[in-house]
């Protein structure tokens, strides 16, 4: 295969951003971060007074703000409307909100088309994380990872990132999270039958980096 593209999901925690980014780095593909476009479409609802507890609101917004993907695996910046909005979209307010957004189905209507529009222009291919790639966006994608890790190793991850975080509270908040994903109605996270389940518990990142390349390799 020229082009290869790599569908990597699962809930949070689970090191999927910083495996894909080194994946793609490793290999010279572009990167998709799907879920800095479902914050950054949270960001906008919130920024512009739009209830994120009103689904139709937020239908109705939907196709309001231009969001831009950078696809660099060194530097995946995104834009809305032009603005950076890479550090805004990682706070707090746009974390507790995210999963509310993402489940309006013309919400993940418009954002499925534009990550199918990115990945379809990525020359030498492109490695796509989320929690619906395999399943929905990408169905025909070469390869399918399912990153899964126990809610333990998960907060923990979590806790260590964000500064002066409570890991027992860091984990409720990803439980939650992780619980509105997979129980929504539209493209829910979930397993592609087809996709590779890769437990990271016991694993160093390197070594699911390592153990991602090499699936990737068989394939190209
Ligand atoms: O991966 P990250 O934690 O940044 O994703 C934020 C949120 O975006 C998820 O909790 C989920 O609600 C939503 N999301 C989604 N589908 C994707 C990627 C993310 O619904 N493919």
């Amino acid at each position: 295969v020229e082009s290869v593209i790599v569908a990597i999901d699962g809930p949070s925690g689970t090191g999927k951003s910083s495996t894909s980014k080194a994946v793609a780095a490793a290999l010279g593909l572009s990167y998709l971060d799907t879920g800095a476009q479902y914050r950054a479409i949270t960001w906008w609802m919130i920024s512009n007074g739009v209830d994120t507890q009103d689904a139709a609101a937020i239908a109705t917004a939907a196709g309001k703000p231009v969001i831009v993907s950078g696809t660099d695996p060194a530097e995946p910046t995104i834009t809305v409307d032009g603005e950076d909005t890479s550090a805004a979209i990682r706070t707090q307010a746009v974390t507790s909100k995210v999963s509310a957004v993402s489940a309006v189905p013309e919400v993940r209507a418009l954002i499925t088309e534009l990550q199918r529009s990115i990945a379809a222009a990525a020359e030498k291919g492109i490695v796509v994380e989320g929690r619906d790639i395999g399943t929905t966006v990408l169905p025909d994608a070469d390869l399918k990872i399912f990153l899964t890790a126990s809610p333990e190793a998960r907060a923990a991850r979590r806790s260590g990132e964000i500064k002066g975080a409570d890991v027992a509270a860091t984990r409720e908040a990803l439980i939650k999270r992780d619980a509105a994903d997979s129980s929504r109605k539209t493209s829910p996270l979930a397993k592609a039958d087809d996709a590779v389940e890769v437990d990271t518990t016991a694993l160093t990142l390197q070594q699911v980096i390592e153990c991602v390349v090499s699936l990737v390799e068989e394939k190209r």
